[in-house]
């Protein structure tokens, strides 16, 4: 059987994961082989290029990744320039201090954007420029209690793709979030991101698509009509889409040590999977479909869900599990 980026490639859609420095030092051939775009699992977010002091980088991650994608002829998403998470902490403390006024912080990320986005210029295909403004309790609007938000104001999101698009014309820019694609089961958020993102792009701000992480869980009740409806809404505007973090988390015993053998994981796992690579594959307007990592042995799920895990598509033996088998059916 063919690979998940060769079944892609025959229908125009590239295949991709989330990949931490484990998956190309130690299982590269996999990484390599089995996709045809990638993303820093941490590689590029803000906390990892500029971590211990402002002004001074390291680019270690974020250059092996580009460097494995080249090597394998992998299209690049670059991930994430503006969240709440994994900023420096001279950052938030300097925020916290008072020591970095408001004004600062706007040309701090200028810097970032300038920074990272020319050192890596031409290199990344699709960038999620912001990430995770709306909440899940709240879903009425940007979320007011955000860290950018409450420091920089709500304009400094514009503002942010604004900079992205002079810093490299040719990348393509996302506005990314979570459950805005029904997978909770609700469709509030669903709503408001697509009416902020519709009103920015009437505004003339370089949005160009929307990222939908699509993290399941299989006791969630994911409805695939509404995935695909969510999907063919966002495209109605004319907006690219990419699913970009794609994973399906079950419920287990203890740490991701072994092969899973519960129903769930045999059924509604590579059900779920398969039923979000349907809805991509049927909507014109998606342009890749990328999982959050592929192996169960480094999956971010164990550490920060308790209780739910072996969410990706091969084993901790890094085997293919009935979910890959069910993506690669679907391709
Ligand atoms: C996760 C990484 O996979 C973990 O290694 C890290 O500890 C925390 O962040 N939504 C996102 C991703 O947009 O950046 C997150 O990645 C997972 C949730």
């Amino acid at each position: 059987p063919q690979s998940l980026r060769a079944l892609g490639a025959a229908i125009n859609l590239p295949i991709g994961s989330a990949l931490t420095p484990d998956d190309i030092t130690k299982w590269g051939s996999i990484s390599g082989g089995q996709f045809s775009v990638v993303t820093g699992a941490n590689a590029m977010k803000w906390q990892t290029v500029e971590p211990n002091t402002q002004g001074t980088y390291d680019w270690t991650d974020a250059d092996q990744l580009v460097a494995f994608a080249r090597a394998n002829h992998q299209l690049v998403r670059g991930h994430t320039l503006l969240w709440h998470n994994q900023l420096p902490t001279w950052l938030t403390d300097g925020v916290a201090a008072g020591t970095i006024t408001k004004t600062q912080l706007w040309s701090l990320l200028e810097k970032h954007i300038f920074t990272e986005l020319g050192r890596y210029k031409g290199k990344i295909w699709q960038w999620d420029v912001a990430n995770e403004f709306f909440t899940d309790a709240d879903p009425s609007g940007i979320d007011p209690n955000n860290w950018w938000v409450a420091n920089a104001g709500a304009d400094i999101i514009p503002q942010a793709f604004k900079w992205a698009h002079q810093a490299d014309p040719n990348a393509l820019l996302f506005y990314n979030d979570y459950n805005i694609t029904g997978e909770d089961g609700t469709n509030a958020k669903s709503d408001a991101v697509f009416a902020w993102v519709r009103q920015q792009r009437d505004a003339g701000v370089p949005i160009h698509g929307v990222g939908t992480q699509a993290h399941l869980d299989t006791q969630y009740g994911f409805d695939p009509q509404r995935f695909q409806s969510d999907l063919e809404r966002y495209a109605s505007i004319g907006l690219k889409i990419a699913i970009t973090e794609a994973d399906v988390r079950t419920f287990v015993d203890g740490p991701d040590t072994q092969v899973p053998t519960d129903s769930l994981a045999q059924f509604a796992q590579p059900f779920e999977y398969a039923a979000m690579l349907s809805a991509a594959v049927s909507v014109p307007q998606v342009i890749s479909f990328t999982v959050w990592g592929w192996t169960d042995s480094d999956s971010w799920v164990p550490s920060t869900f308790s209780g739910e895990g072996y969410a990706c598509i091969y084993d901790v033996n890094q085997q293919p599990k009935q979910a890959y088998y069910s993506l690669q059916k679907v391709l």
